[in-house]
């Protein structure tokens, strides 16, 4: 497999913290890997690096091939790259079935046209019934449970046929029903071809889900490999045993 993502020597620093120490790593096309890491490791910051929500101080980040860095997120997005949030971010005051149609990657001019494309609303509904959201497809996202959000935030991020989709802890605070759910979804579109880089801190999810594994520690890559490696890795051990 070749890789799809790469991130070479990116820095950020906030003030005298280096959030993001000139990390490197790549993900391969048609894997489903994991970004772990103690807490503050730096793993949502090279998420929104990857993205376009954050600027780099240094390093280079390629997506397809191509240099992609700084590109800004609706590009990224239109190129087949998204993403979810750590919290997750749906608009609360448009219906279910709203948010997957401003997410087809138009934006909000997209529900006042006079036609919502027939695709788009078809691909909606294809979804809607897919995540057993139909429902509650016209229930404001703001009325869903937090599970029922992170499952519309996932399935809109599949409104623009994306090839790489970057997950930042899809089943926190989710009940256990729901991560299964999650999980199959995952399966099903990783086979499907979609590409996943997964932060999680369930490391059964984990270890069932993903391959490889990515540790952070210190906002750098600590160590890369097969799920049954991590668990005994002397520096995997001493991260998050602070040692
Ligand atoms: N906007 C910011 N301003 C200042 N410091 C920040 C900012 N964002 C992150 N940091 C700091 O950068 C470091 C990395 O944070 P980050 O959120 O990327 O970690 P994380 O690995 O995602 O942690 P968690 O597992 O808790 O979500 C932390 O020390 C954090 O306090
Ligand atoms: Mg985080």
């Amino acid at each position: 497999m070749s890789a799809l993502l790469g991130v070479d020597a990116v820095t950020k620093v906030f003030g005298g913290v280096r959030a993001v120490d000139g990390c490197s790593l790549e993900v391969a096309e048609g894997s489903v890997t994991a970004l772990v890491g103690p807490n503050g490791s730096g793993k949502t910051t090279l998420f929104n690096i990857i993205t376009g929500y954050l600027g780099a101080d240094g390093g280079r980040v390629t997506f397809a091939g191509r240099d992609v860095t700084g590109r800004d997120p609706g590009r990224l997005y239109r190129d087949g790259l998204s993403r979810t949030f750590q919290q997750a971010r749906v608009f609360p005051q448009l219906s279910v079935l709203e948010n997957l149609v401003v997410a087809a990657g138009y934006g909000w001019t997209r529900l006042f046209t006079p036609r919502v494309g027939r695709a788009d609303r078809e691909r909606a509904d294809e979804l809607l019934d897919e995540f057993r959201l139909a429902p509650v497809a016209d229930l404001l996202a703001a009325e869903l449970s937090y599970g029922q959000r992170k499952l519309l935030e996932f399935a809109a991020v599949l409104m623009s046929s994306p090839r790489l989709v970057l997950l930042d802890e899809p089943t926190a605070g989710v009940n256990p029903v729901m991560i299964e759910t999650m999980e199959r979804h995952i399966r099903s579109r990783n086979a499907a071809g979609i590409t996943f880089l997964i932060v999680e801190h369930d490391m059964t999810f984990v270890m069932r889900l993903c391959d490889p594994v990515i540790v952070l520690d210190a906002g750098r890559q600590i160590f890369s490999g097969r799920p049954d490696e991590v668990q005994n890795n002397p520096l995997v051990l001493d991260a998050y045993l602070g040692g």
